[in-house]
């Protein structure tokens, strides 16, 4: 029997030109590249210029997607934004993205899940794809985290920077069977009892102020690799498989420490295990789609492979997503 599948026709990332390498963090704030590199493994990470918004980074991302699907904007008719740097309170920074790319028809709305935002986008840009009620979907990761950054608090400045990323989706009738393109499973998952773990202390409710991000960074780290592969066996468990029939492992790109314990624990390879940490820091709901574009962009990632997509953070929430490129 035939399926409808969420299809990747493209993918395309966004980074902010100017660049913080950990040396320029360290000649402002007490910490050095060592600690940075030991306990995380980022090097730099990028800071987007005064007047380039969450919306701007989403644009270029979204543009290089379209160009490296071969499709027009307009073909779009829907637009799923993860963020939790939106550039306002609201209208969603979907609808300045939908507005920039001169789209005017079908529906772009933003979607919050922190780091994991862009899973969470994904599996729901999948269901509409799915029920039929949308046809080609930009599904986005964009973020400014500098801009909630507390820039004197080492233990988490040194962490986050900003970018984007995204990928076109299509709904494609295939045959029905695990060899299918496109995204065969999604599992998402949230529990609010960790909610003040990482947080921003601000918010037009509360305070009437953006705020800061607050973390306590060992208890993350406690609960991330099993959450991360408590999801993701159930996604290999779902889609009748093992670690071992994966072609590429694409972790959210928090922290070096993490996805090398979670791909360890998993019994993923280190080869294929796609990281790019080291050149971006946490970029939040970015960070999966610029980890993709990095490895489709160089060639690892290529038509019919399988690759599972995971991420974990603020709330705690997490997911991971099983998919045929
Ligand atoms: N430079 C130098 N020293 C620092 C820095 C820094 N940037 N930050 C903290 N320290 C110091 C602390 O003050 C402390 O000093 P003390 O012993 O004199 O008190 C010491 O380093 C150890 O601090 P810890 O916070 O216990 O350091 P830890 O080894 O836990 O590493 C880290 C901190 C890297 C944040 C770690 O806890 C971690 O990776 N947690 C996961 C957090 C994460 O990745 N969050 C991203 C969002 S969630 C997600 O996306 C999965």
């Amino acid at each position: 029997m035939t399926a409808i599948r969420s299809v990747v026709l493209g993918c395309g990332s966004y980074l902010p030109q100017q660049v913080l390498t950990n040396a320029d963090l360290a000649a402002r704030i007490d910490t050095s590249d060592e600690w940075i590199v030991q306990r995380t493994g980022i090097r730099e990470r990028h800071i987007a210029a005064p007047g380039e918004f969450t919306s701007h980074l989403a644009i270029n991302a979204a543009k290089a997607a379209l160009a490296d699907a071969g499709v027009e904007a307009q073909s779009i008719d829907l637009i799923v934004l993860a963020t939790s740097t939106p550039d306002n309170t609201f209208p969603a920074t979907a609808v300045a993205v939908q507005h920039g790319l001169g789209i005017h028809h079908g529906a772009a709305f933003d979607l919050q899940a922190v780091c994991s935002g862009f899973i969470f986008a994904l599996a729901t840009a999948d269901n509409f794809l799915r029920s039929g009620a949308f046809k080609r979907a930009l599904v986005i990761g964009a973020e400014t985290f500098s801009r909630i950054l507390d820039w004197s608090d080492r233990g988490t400045c040194v962490l986050f920077g900003d970018g984007a990323g995204a990928i076109v989706l299509e709904a494609q009738e295939q045959p029905g069977l695990s060899s299918d393109r496109g995204v065969l499973t999604t599992h998402l998952r949230s529990d609010g009892s960790h909610k003040t773990k990482l947080f921003v202390d601000g918010g037009p409710s509360t305070t009437q102020t953006v705020g800061h991000l607050r973390m306590e960074g060992r208890e993350v780290f406690k609960h991330a690799v099993g959450m991360i592969t408590d999801v993701v066996e159930d996604a290999l468990a779902r889609g009748g498989i093992t670690a071992r029939d994966l072609d590429w492992f694409v972790p959210h790109q928090a922290n070096k420490r993490i996805i090398d314990a979670s791909a360890r624990k998993l019994g993923i390879p280190e080869e294929k295990v796609v990281v790019t940490v080291h050149l971006h820091g946490n970029t939040s709901a970015a960070s999966v789609p610029l980890a993709l574009g990095a490895a489709v962009a160089d060639g690892r990632i290529r038509q019919g492979d399988l690759v599972l997509l995971e991420a974990m953070g603020g709330g705690f929430t997490w997911g991971a997503v099983l998919l045929r490129w």
